[in-house]
């Protein structure tokens, strides 16, 4: 079966929209209506007039996307697509967590849980983190969950000591420098990218840190020639169709391969794409309580990004 045609086919006659994330393989990146960071797959989520989305990339995203845009059915191509740094924050865990901490806001980043954001003051993304912690007093005291990387990255751009929850990216938090300086003495002229989930060396060594769609426009934009890229391999595909004729290295994850492959991501293929748009299943469900609660978080992040132009 040719499953790029048929898709193209069903999203007609079904009036629905295709959001894929940058860690997609490179054939869903290429029939998506649109790619991109965390960041811009909300703010299209909550934009879209369609009867249907279909969310290639993890559950949590798939979630947002419900939350945002509740009337419209939402599927997710494999609902076993998680997330290990959204599943190291347990919902019953944070709450006792949270509780020793009567003062404290709570900023979670959008690799949580439906259940973790009605819990929340203010969601943020890799994209805006800096900024969404910055919109608050600097006195006040906040709990960032559930990256400790990213938190611990915030806390010293921003001179800030928020409290944070021990989680990590199974896929940044692997990574490591002696990986990148291997790269960087076989490509001595190759600038180091990274990826906040990374941990606090990496992107010490990095000549630059920043979500998905910061690194590929860095890369863009940038007059280096070759790039070191510490994140999940699926962003190459954009940045070899964005500049073709630069060089991009990815840090690999241990010595068996050359590549950093979310396993949760990469999950979804062309064919259950397919499938999901066909049978119009498996769709994401919340209960009506927590679209709400958690939609207030996320709300705030998109109200604030738009007003510091940041989408
Ligand atoms: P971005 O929002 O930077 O795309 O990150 C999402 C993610 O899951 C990174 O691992
Ligand atoms: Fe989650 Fe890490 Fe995969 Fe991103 S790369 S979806 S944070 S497990």
């Amino acid at each position: 079966m040719n499953y790029r045609e048929e898709i193209i086919k069903l999203k007609k006659e079904k009036n629905a929209l295709i959001l894929a994330h940058y860690y997609q393989v490179d054939e869903i990146q290429d029939i998506a209506d649109y790619v991109g960071d965390s960041l811009g797959l909300s703010q299209k989520a909550a934009e879209a007039d369609v009867n249907i989305i279909v969310f290639a990339g993890v559950h949590f995203m798939a979630e947002t996307a419900k939350i945002l845009n509740p009337k419209t059915k939402v599927l997710l191509p494999d609902l076993q697509a998680g997330c290990s740094l959204a599943d190291s924050c347990p919902y019953d865990d944070f709450r006792a967590f949270k509780a020793k901490y009567p003062e404290h806001i709570v900023v979670s980043y959008i690799n949580t849980s439906a259940a973790i954001k009605t819990v929340s003051d203010v969601i943020c993304t890799s994209g805006n983190a800096v900024e969404i912690v910055n919109s608050f007093p600097k006195d006040q005291k906040i709990i960032f969950a559930p990256d400790r990387n990213l938190g611990g990255y915030v806390n010293r751009v921003t001179g800030r000591n928020m409290v944070l929850w021990e989680g990590a990216c199974e896929v940044h938090d692997i990574l490591t420098t002696e990986a990148i300086f291997k790269l960087k003495d076989e490509h001595p002229k190759a600038k180091i990218i990274a990826h906040p989930e990374c941990q606090a060396q990496i992107l010490e060594a990095a000549d630059y840190v920043g979500s998905t769609t910061g690194l590929l426009n860095y890369t863009k934009n940038d007059d280096a020639r070759e790039y070191i890229v510490a994140t999940e391999s699926g962003i190459l595909h954009q940045m070899y169709l964005d500049s073709p004729d630069k060089k991009f290295y990815v840090v690999p994850s241990d010595d068996t391969c050359s590549c950093n492959d979310c396993p949760y991501m990469k999950l979804n293929t062309m064919e259950k794409l397919y499938l999901a748009l066909k049978n119009e299943k498996p769709s994401v469900s919340l209960e009506p309580e927590t679209i709400e609660l958690a939609r207030k978080p996320i709300e705030r992040m998109l109200e604030i990004s738009k007003k510091l132009k940041l989408i």
